[in-house]
């Protein structure tokens, strides 16, 4: 199948990923994490990425990074054989350029959620940056504070997981995201998700959604 996650930051997007991977063996991308990577190894393109994603190094904006940036990422990490038969895009397309430029899919989910219960999502995630696994201090607690549950590595927490930052990411996914979703629904592809369900309910739903 050929997928995209769709919703806004703390909806729950990275949460199921390797869930839906794990059941359909499809390659995962995460525009997200391929840019914080880019970023940390200080690539050309990280550089770039960097401006939008957390400018000076000390004051986070949370603005999309450009359309032929991330087209560009995505175009090439498509090339992979394990994305031939299918794959799983999340966070991208993020605006209707992207929509336009981006391969031909099958179903979009999108994880419908109330804005006022992102914050203490956003807020209380940990993440394990190499493996992406992502923690919450109430709602999915590691073992350990602090500590991955696979590899004891620590976990950190994004730079961009503050409620300042969150309230531009917002506005960046109503003003530039909510119209893919739109441009998606008129092809009669989209699912909806009750997001704000726990995760195993959230889990569920997608099942439903991909076998429909
Ligand atoms: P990106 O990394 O994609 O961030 P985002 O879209 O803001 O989404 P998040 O990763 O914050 O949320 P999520 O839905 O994955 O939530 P999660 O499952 O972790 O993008 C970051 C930046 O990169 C952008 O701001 C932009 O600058 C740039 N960028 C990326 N793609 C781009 C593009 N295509 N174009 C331009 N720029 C781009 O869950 C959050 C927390 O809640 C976790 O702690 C989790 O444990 C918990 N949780 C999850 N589900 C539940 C549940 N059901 N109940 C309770 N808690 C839950
Ligand atoms: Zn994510």
């Amino acid at each position: 199948k050929r997928l995209i996650l769709v919703g806004p930051p703390g909806s729950g997007k990275g949460t199921q990923s390797p869930i839906i991977k794990d059941e359909y063996c499809l390659c995962h991308l995460a525009t997200g994490d391929m840019l914080r990577a880019a970023v940390a190894a200080k690539t050309p393109l990280g550089i770039k990425a960097k401006e939008a994603m957390d400018k000076v190094g000390f004051f986070y904006i949370g603005e999309l990074v450009s359309d032929d940036l991330v087209v560009g990422i995505i175009d090439e990490a498509m090339k992979k054989p394990s994305c031939q038969k299918g794959f799983i895009l999340d966070g991208f397309p993020r605006t209707e350029v992207q929509a336009q430029k981006g391969k031909k899919v099958d179903k979009v989910l999108n994880f419908a959620i109330d804005d006022a219960v992102l914050e203490e999502r956003i807020t209380g995630r940990w993440i394990h940056p190499l493996s992406g696994r992502t923690y919450h201090t109430k709602f999915a607690p590691p073992k350990v504070p602090g500590v991955d549950d696979v590899t004891g590595e620590p976990l950190i927490q994004r730079k961009d997981d503050t409620a300042a930052v969150l309230k531009s990411r917002l506005e960046a996914f109503h003003k530039q995201t909510e119209p893919v979703i739109d441009y998606y629904s008129k092809k009669g592809i989209v699912a909806q998700l009750h997001a704000e369900k726990p995760p195993q309910e959230v889990t569920s739903e997608v099942q439903k959604a991909l076998s429909a």
